[in-house]
C-alpha cells in the first residue's frame, strides 16, 4: 500500500473537507506548518493521526522522500502563503521544505489550495464567511499548475480522485 505524506497548512477552508479525505485512506502520515497545528485547535477538529510538526530548521522529515518511505505528497488544505513560497521555490518552513524535496525526488504531489477562485464561501471556525482571493495568490495558483509532478485540485473530490489516480499508478 503507497504510503501517503499529508501536509496541512494553516488554512480554515478546506480543512474539514480536506481531513474527510483523508479518513478515508490508509497509510496517512500527516504534517502540520506551525499555523497548520493553530488553526486545527481554532476549528476544533484533529486529524485521523496526530500531525508531526517538525521544528528543525533543516526539516529532517524531508530525507523520507530521498529515502523512498513516501510515494505521494499532498498538501491539503493549502494556504495563500505557502502556494506562494512554492511556486518561488522558497523552502524555508517544514511543509514548503517537504513539498521541494519531494519535487526533487521527483515523489508526486498534490495540492489543494485554498485559493482557486475569486469568492470563496467558506465555513469558518464558527460561522460562514466570504473571502476575495488576490490577483496574485489566483496567479501563484496557474503557476503551480504548471510544475512537472504537481496536481493541483480545487474541490476536495478533485482531490480524491488525484490521490486515487496516483496511487492507481503505484499499486
Ligand atoms: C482561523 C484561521 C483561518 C485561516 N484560513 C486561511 C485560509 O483558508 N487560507 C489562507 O490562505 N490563509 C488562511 N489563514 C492565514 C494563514 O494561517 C497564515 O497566512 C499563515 O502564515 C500561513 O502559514 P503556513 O502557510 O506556513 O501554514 C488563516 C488564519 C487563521 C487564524
Amino acid at each position: 500500500m503507497a504510503k501517503i505524506a499529508w501536509g496541512i497548512t494553516g488554512a480554515g477552508h478546506f480543512l474539514r473537507e480536506s481531513l474527510d479525505v483523508a479518513a478515508a485512506l490508509s497509510g496517512v502520515e500527516f504534517f502540520a506548518s506551525e499555523a497548520g497545528a493553530e488553526v486545527l485547535k481554532i476549528y476544533g477538529v484533529t486529524p485521523p493521526s496526530a500531525p508531526r510538526e517538525d521544528k528543525s530548521a533543516s526539516t529532517f522529515a524531508c530525507r523520507a522522500f530521498a529515502a523512498g518511505t513516501y510515494d505521494l505528497l499532498v498538501i491539503a488544505p493549502a494556504t495563500s502563503n505557502s502556494v506562494a513560497k512554492f511556486v518561488y521555490g522558497i523552502s524555508d518552513t517544514m511543509i514548503t521544505t517537504l513539498f521541494a524535496q519531494a519535487g526533487k525526488c521527483r515523489v508526486p504531489i498534490v495540492v489543494l489550495p485554498t485559493d482557486t477562485q475569486e469568492i470563496i464561501d467558506t465555513m469558518g471556525a464558527t460561522k460562514p464567511m466570504r473571502i476575495y482571493a488576490r490577483p496574485v495568490d489566483l496567479e501563484n495558483v496557474e503557476k503551480l499548475k504548471l510544475f512537472p509532478g504537481v496536481k493541483v485540485a480545487a474541490t476536495a473530490a478533485e482531490l480524491s480522485a488525484a490521490i486515487a489516480e496516483v496511487r492507481s499508478r503505484k499499486e
